[in-house]
Order: C-alpha cells, then structure tokens, then sequence
C-alpha cells in the first residue's frame, strides 16, 4: 500500500516554507534534488535522533508534466484566485514547495540549505518563510491555532487520497499555501471580545463559542464545514507565525493546509473571501492580507523514491 510522506507529527517548534519556480532546463536538475532529498535528511537527523526532522516535497501543476511523464494527480490544478466584494486570495507561481519542520529551527534551516545548494541555479525562490512556535501554539493575533485540527489516524485519512478514487496517486496529499500578512496594530486595536468574535473562541481560554452566539462571520463559523454524506469535510493545518519585528517589517501567518481533494480547502477559502451568503466574509480577513497562494501536491513515499521517466 501506497504510504504519504511524513506529515503528521506533532506540532514542531519550527518549519521552513520554501517555494520555488523551475528555470528553464532546470528539470534534471530537480528531479535529482527530488531524488537527493531523502539522504539529505538522513544526513542532518541521523546526529540528532531525538529531534523530529521531516521535509515534505510538493509539485505544482504547471511543473508536473516537465519534470515528469505518465499520468498526473486527478485533482492537480493551479490555485484558484478569489476576488471578493472587499477581500481577494491571489493566485502566485510555485512548482515546488519544501516544507520542512523540527523541533530545532539549525536543523530546518541546515536542510534547506543543503538542498538548494544541491539545485543551484536550477530554480528560483519565490518566497521562503521561517516560521516559528509563538507561546502555547498561538497565532501572533494571540489566539491559539490547530485546536480543532483531526489528529492521528483522522489526520491521516484525512489527508490521504484513496486507491479508489486515484490509484495511481493514492497515498499522496494535495496541499495549499497562503502568506498571510498581519496589520498587528489594527488587530491589537480592537476590543478582546471583537477579536474572540471574529475566531468564534475565547482568547485566553480557547473556548469555543456557542453556535447560537458565535457571528456568521466568524473565522470558525466560515471554516466549520457540514459533513456530506456522513463524511467530515476537514482539512490538515500546520500554520506557523513568521515575521520582521522592527518597523513595517511584514508579520503574519503561514497558511499550508494538507487535504485529500483541494476541493475541501476551496470550499473554505471561498466561504472566507467571496462569503457565505456572498459578502459575509470572514472578519479576519480585515486584519490579515493574503499576499500568495499556491496549489502543490505531495506525492507518496512511493512515488518519491522511484520516480517515472
Ligand atoms: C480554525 C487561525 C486561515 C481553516 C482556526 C482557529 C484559528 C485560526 C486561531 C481556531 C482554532 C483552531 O481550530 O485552529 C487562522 C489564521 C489564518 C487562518 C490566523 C490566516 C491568517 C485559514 C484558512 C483556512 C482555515 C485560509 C482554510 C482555507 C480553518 C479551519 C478551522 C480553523 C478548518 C477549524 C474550524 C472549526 O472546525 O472550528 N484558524 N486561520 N484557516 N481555520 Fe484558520
């Protein structure tokens, strides 16, 4: 049986975010570094045992068929844009996405530099992002981020595409990212209780809100899916907060979201940004500005260590 990278771990203390474009006749090149990957983790794990260390790859759709032949993931598809009546969700190039995480932030920085060194002028970063654990896994809004995410054996249905629905991709995860950037001093401006009222949840506590009080346009209200046909419609999450301190530095949150169909997580980024009804969009997004959005999907383990021509 197909098995996914690994990417349900317990919540690490760091991750890297790396997005890249392939040049021209770079292709080889990446193929190799898809290749090399594994070893190189290896390399810088293998002295620290104790220190959870994953690198998680992901291909977006343009670069899937250059970089390989046969069939492609069902569901592969660019990021769809979103304009809505206030707010709009960009879409933004990426081929590649390397998600690193562990629970020391010199081993994620150390992997990322080994691998890139290894595709050299093969690729062009797009956006790298060092993300880092702020508090007791809190938002830099100060609200507490993950709670209701599926754990263990959930997340991992959760995220995995089944055999019957695309053999040859099953075991693989499709994954969204979005940069978020955090105007902290409107934020901080606001009451707490508007604040709790725009996550449905208690600051401090992390208590949420009953449905009959919580505002339709809650970020939880808009994200909460119904289930169909008795099926939870429920994404992975593993935001990290980033950020410059000083001055106009840009500072926000990481959005990468592993799911089994990308259709889950457009479903809510279209309740967040067009509104559901349309023009109830989510209150958060009158602090927070999405400023990328990229579409990848991670094959399996598999997949990864015997690549098709
Ligand atoms: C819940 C933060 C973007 C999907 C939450 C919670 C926080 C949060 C604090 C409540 C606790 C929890 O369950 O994790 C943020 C921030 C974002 C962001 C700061 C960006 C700036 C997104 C996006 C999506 C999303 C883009 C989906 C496309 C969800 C889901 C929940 C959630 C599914 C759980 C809802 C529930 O069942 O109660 N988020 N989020 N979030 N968020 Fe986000």
């Amino acid at each position: 049986m197909d098995t996914g990278q690994n990417i349900v771990t317990d919540k690490t203390p760091s991750a890297l975010f790396l997005v890249l474009t392939v040049n021209d006749g770079g292709e080889d090149a990446v193929r190799d570094g898809i290749e090399g990957l594994d070893g190189i983790v290896t390399t810088v794990s293998s002295r620290f045992p104790d220190a959870t260390l994953t690198a998680i790859i992901g291909i977006g759709s343009q670069a899937w068929d250059r970089l390989f032949s046969g069939p492609r993931p069902a569901e592969l598809h660019p990021f769809i844009e979103l304009t809505g009546e206030v707010h709009t969700a960009p879409s933004t190039p990426g081929d590649v996405l390397l998600h690193i995480k562990s629970s020391r932030p010199d081993l994620t920085f150390e992997v990322g530099r080994l691998w890139t060194a290894t595709l050299g002028d093969a690729v062009s970063t797009v956006d790298e992002t060092h993300g880092f654990r702020y508090f007791d896994m809190r938002d830099l809004t100060g609200f507490v981020d993950g709670t209701e995410n599926p754990a263990g054996a959930d997340a991992v249905a959760t995220i995995t595409v089944d055999a019957d629905t695309d053999p040859d991709f099953a075991g693989g995860s499709y994954v969204a990212v979005q940069k978020y950037v955090t105007d902290l001093a409107a934020w901080n401006a606001l009451p707490v209780p508007d604040q709790e009222d725009a996550f449905g949840r208690s600051k401090f506590e992390n208590v949420e809100m009953a449905d009959d009080v919580k505002p339709t346009n809650a970020h939880t209200a808009l994200t909460n899916l119904p289930d169909v046909d008795g099926e939870a419609q429920e994404i992975l999450r593993d935001n990290m907060p980033f950020g410059d301190v000083a001055g106009d530095g840009e500072k926000g949150t990481y959005f990468i979201a592993y799911s089994k169909t990308p259709e889950i997580t457009e479903v809510m980024l279209r309740n967040m940004f067009i509104g559901d009804p349309e023009g109830n969009h989510d209150r958060l997004l009158d602090f927070t500005t999405a400023i990328t959005g990229t579409q990848f999907f991670a094959p399996s383990a598999q997949f990864l260590a015997d690549l098709p021509p």
